[in-house]
């Protein structure tokens, strides 16, 4: 196990968790806090508040936090010593957010908040960020060093997410507003921008006449879990396709920017989301499958029917799959259909993109059995995240037959470990880096563009089609490919 040998020093911060005994924090947060303390990036003057409404005290916090914590950080990293070291950096506060108190005795606490980068990181519903960010402003604990983090999802469509920004943002600039996707800060989406934007070979490439098609798929295996009530009132377009699907989607289709800086790489993500064809009610139709999962079976378990979990309507139409074919209306897409696809308890546990390139004008060698000739770039984000270009290579022996070869194309040696998103997303608001944070219109472009879908499904008396659990989803979402000898990806 090797920790990175170069990582970047920052100054000491705090980072205050609204939503401190939930579960991002348990899952997500603290083990990503834990991975940069281990590899040498936290000071040891850093500060980590999680607030809860729980009175507790820190002891009882970290008691009952480790256990929940610990199981998401591999044993291969895990060091009890170096865990208590780190949990030194840790504090319990309690705080109901709709309470003033609460917040002065915060101020009271933090009294280098002004002194230092403090980081106020809002991991609870959307429906507190308003109040919550009002309370910071009342009791004096935002400044010019203070930033803060939106998880998603960022309202239910575009009025209900333009009224929490707008709040937001009568307490803070949209240049200390850090909302956060975390597709974004995974390591093959890096790379994937590397490939395009650090090489010169693909460029001539990516583009149509040369890009017969892209597949992005976000396949689970999990299902909705113990939240079921969140679940049933989002739905999987607003889970996973506004934010996770588009965000994707724009790095592989943006031009590119004249530089790395935050608000050039912004404004190509945004001119791609509006040159997306918008929906309209015949394209939802033909261009837009909606599915919900029923009893099957996953890796030999039974699991129940969507409608039969914990906190779902029994009569519920919330969709827990999403197939879209989406058109960008520009010079370098016209005419590439991009296919997006995600779903819960689905086959296996996929997240992908796939970049088909058109098969060869004409073939000179013999057509491989059950394969396609066809190069393909795979950016694979789950399970493990790599690169692989698929070339057609002679198989040996003395027979001109060709088969596909992969050719990896992630150099990150096998001992090495991949940050988790969260780590680089992380740090990346310590140090004041908000390229990979989603901005206020790119967000609202992206609720523009899913909302003719939101409503012509809520207006439908229909339900979702219905795809057994384990399987790939239903099979009208494999008829939004066929044509042209196109096919889903496996997953
Ligand atoms: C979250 C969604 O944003 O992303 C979840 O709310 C989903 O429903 C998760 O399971 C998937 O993230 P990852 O990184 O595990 O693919």
């Amino acid at each position: 196990m090797v920790w990175e040998k170069d990582v970047s020093a920052v100054d000491a911060f705090n980072l205050v968790i609204f939503g401190g005994t939930g579960d991002l924090a348990a899952r997500k947060l603290m083990p990503a806090l834990y991975h940069r303390y281990r590899a040498g990036q936290l000071p040891a003057q850093a500060r980590i508040v999680a607030l809860g409404r729980k009175a507790m005290s820190k002891q009882e916090y970290l008691e009952s936090f480790a256990d929940r914590s610990r199981k998401y950080i591999t044993d291969a990293y895990f060091d009890a010593a170096e865990w208590q070291a780190f949990t030194g950096l840790i504090d319990y506060l309690q705080l109901d957010a709709g309470r003033a108190a609460d917040f002065d005795a915060l101020a009271a606490y933090l009294k280098d908040v002004h002194d230092r980068v403090s980081i106020f990181y809002l991991s609870t519903s959307p429906v507190l960020f308003a109040g919550i960010c009002e309370e910071l402003a009342r009791s004096k604990l935002v400044g010019a060093n203070s930033r803060v983090v939106l998880e998603k999802p960022l309202g239910r469509d575009l009025a209900s997410a333009d009224q929490i920004n707008a709040c937001v943002e009568s307490v803070f600039t949209e240049s200390q507003i850090y909302r956060i996707d975390h597709y974004l800060g995974k390591e093959a989406v890096q790379n994937l921008m590397a490939l395009r934007f650090g090489n010169s070979i693909f460029e001539p490439l990516w583009r149509r006449g040369k890009i017969r098609d892209v597949q992005i798929t976000l396949a689970e295996e999990i299902g909705v879990e113990t939240r079921g009530e969140f679940y049933d009132a989002t739905g999987a377009l607003r889970d996973m396709v506004q934010n996770h699907l588009m965000q994707l989607l724009c790095i592989v289709a943006m031009e590119p920017p004249i530089n790395m800086d935050a608000d050039n790489v912004r404004d190509e993500k945004l001119k791609v989301i509006r040159s997306l064809e918008p929906f309209t009610a015949e394209t939802v139709v033909t261009h837009a499958v909606r599915g919900q999962y029923s009893g099957g079976e996953i890796d030999g378990t039974r699991v129940a029917a969507y409608t039969e979990e914990a906190g779902i309507d029994s009569a519920s139409h919330t969709e827990t799959f999403v197939a879209l074919k989406a058109n960008i209306n520009n010079w370098r897409w016209a005419g590439v259909p991009f296919y997006l696809r995600t779903g819960k308890r689905m086959h296996s546990h996929v997240s992908e993109v796939v970049i088909s390139f058109y098969s060869l004008p004409h073939a000179i060698y013999p057509a491989v059995e059950d394969c396609e000739s066809v190069n393909r770039l795979y950016i694979r984000l789950q399970p493990n995240e790599s690169i692989e270009l698929q070339l057609m290579a002679k198989q040996a022996g003395d027979r001109n037959v060709l088969k596909p070869v992969k050719l990896d194309l992630d150099l990150t040696p096998s001992n090495e470990r991949h940050l988790d998103a969260y780590e680089r997303l992380l740090m990346d608001v310590v140090r004041g880096n908000q390229t990979l944070f989603v901005r206020r219109d790119e967000l609202n472009a992206a609720w523009k563009w899913v909302e003719p879908i939101i409503n012509a499904w809520e207006a439908s008396p229909e339900p979702p089609e219905r795809y057994v659990a384990g399987s790939s989803g239903p099979d009208r979402a494999n008829e939004l490919i066929h044509g042209h000898s196109r096919r889903f990806e496996d997953c």
